[in-house]
């Protein structure tokens, strides 16, 4: 049985677990497994990420280059980019990104690709986890026939799981270790095998019957957020339509012990998951004639902010008796949340792009994102000073880091749009 040969190999710290993909999700993962013991080996198509892991230093936030230093130096921890050594893990973990395409559809190329490499060295005694969140139905209805197309047989030569990521960027409550695990095998025996694996580094994990049910209760957090942020965002222009306060009505709400969770409205949404791992779920409801309907309304309600903040923009601008084309507007914060680099899908890039199309000169504050290049976007990051924010026709607020000087703002700025309190209007109410 080689559930029960892996399940030695794991308690006896003898098993090498090998994570393809060091990104947000992977480098910390590879990290908790090396620091626990395990000989971890970290597969990267990117060389310069493999070599300054191999250099002990982090690119990754929550991870301090230190701690990377102490486990590459003790040989713990190594990263390459060749994937023969895939043959030398008893345990591969695959964090590679899913995007969407154009189109909205899964784009799981990455994960094919990863599980390419897999394929071509596939040997008895393996366990092979995705970790990259997908539709339901990845890990048997797409892995598993590539892996059986070697002529080895699932439970009798490997194990195949599927275990969604729920790491939280600049979270430092809550990391690997402290975050419960859910994990479903494709077998049994793939189940216990992951979920023994991962009870090696994370306090508390969940089995669940199938990987099916694991991939799709990832699609279900994330949806779960993707709503209620749209419902938040809906109630903010709601309330800026009643001349009501929405924060003071959001936490009144709040107030009540049970049956309402608070959720904030904001720029819209960003990052590599709310926007996109609905889309995932969406698409293969579609294949199965069933309209995601709920997916669709967040989608457009979160996708319609950043156009709602410009308009906030323009109004201010015209209060001042100005036009945007050749107004100055100064972002703060152009990362998607707050305390983070990361750029992906931030309403920031939207923002930016609707001022550029009025003809507004758009200049941006990051503490976190010295550079900018997106698309057609080029910028970088002006330092956030009294002269700066004179400057500027209108500041727009739009990311709410912990490093940004709020008062030189109101101090010194003509005019501000915070897209982190929905204001009511002044004048009567309607
Ligand atoms: N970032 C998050 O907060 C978060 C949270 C939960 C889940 N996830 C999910 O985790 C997965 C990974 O996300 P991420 O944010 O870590 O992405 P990322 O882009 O930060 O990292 C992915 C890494 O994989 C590498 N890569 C790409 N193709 C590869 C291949 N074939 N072989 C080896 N390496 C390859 C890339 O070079 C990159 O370094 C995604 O499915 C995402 O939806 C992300």
């Amino acid at each position: 049985m080689i559930k029960d040969e892996l399940i030695q190999l794991i308690t006896e710290r003898r098993a090498r677990v090998g994570v393809v993909g060091l990104g947000y999700v992977g480098l910390p993962l590879a990290v908790e497994f090396a620091g626990s013991g395990f000989a971890a080996i970290g597969f990267e198509v990117d060389q310069s990420k493999a070599d300054r892991i191999n250099a002990g230093e982090s690119y990754i936030g929550d991870i301090e280059s230190p701690t990377v230093k102490k486990l590459t130096e003790s040989k713990q921890l190594q990263a390459t980019t060749d994937f023969n050594h895939l043959r030398d893990c008893d345990a591969i973990v695959i964090c590679v990104p899913t995007p969407l395409r154009k189109t909205k559809e899964p784009d799981i190329s990455y994960i094919m690709a990863a599980a390419e490499e897999i394929k071509q060295r596939l040997r008895r005694g393996q366990l092979i986890i995705l970790e990259s969140t997908t539709y339901p139905g990845t890990t048997d209805e797409v892995l598993l026939p590539m892996f059986e197309e070697t002529g080895s047989k699932l439970d009798e030569d490997f194990l195949l799981a599927f275990s969604p990521e729920r790491v939280d960027p600049g979270n430092p409550q809550f990391q690997t270790h402290n975050i419960p695990k859910v994990v479903g095998g494709v077998t049994p025996d793939s189940t216990a095998a992951a979920a023994h694996l991962y009870s090696q580094i994370v306090n508390d994990v969940h089995a669940v019957s199938s990987a099916r049910v694991a991939e799709a209760a990832k699609l279900l957090e994330n949806t779960f957020r993707a709503v209620n942020i749209g419902m938040a965002n809906e109630m903010a222009r709601l309330c800026y339509a009643l001349n009501i306060d929405t924060w003071e009505v959001i936490r009144a709400a709040a107030t009540k012990p049970f049956g309402f969770m608070p959720f904030y409205p904001g720029p819209g949404i960003g990052g590599h998951c709310i926007p996109l791992d609905p889309h995932y779920l969406a698409w293969k409801m579609r294949t199965l004639n069933y309209k995601t309907r709920f997916i669709e309304l967040a989608g457009e309600l979160n996708a319609e902010m950043p156009e709602f903040w410009v308009g906030k923009v323009v109004d201010t601008l015209n209060d001042q008796g100005k036009a945007v084309r050749r107004s100055r507007v100064l972002l703060v914060g152009v990362a998607y949340k707050k305390n983070i680099d990361d750029i992906r899908e931030s309403p920031a890039l939207d923002v930016i792009r609707l001022l550029h199309l009025r003809g507004a000169e758009v200049s941006y504050h990051d503490p976190h994102v010295p550079v900018l290049k997106e698309d057609n976007i080029g910028l970088s990051s002006v330092p956030l000073t009294a002269e700066m924010l004179r400057q500027a026709d209108c500041v727009i607020i739009v990311t709410d880091h912990a490093a940004i000087d709020y008062k030189l703002i109101s101090r010194n700025a003509r005019a501000v749009v915070d897209t982190r309190h929905v204001l009511p209007r002044a004048g009567p109410r309607p």
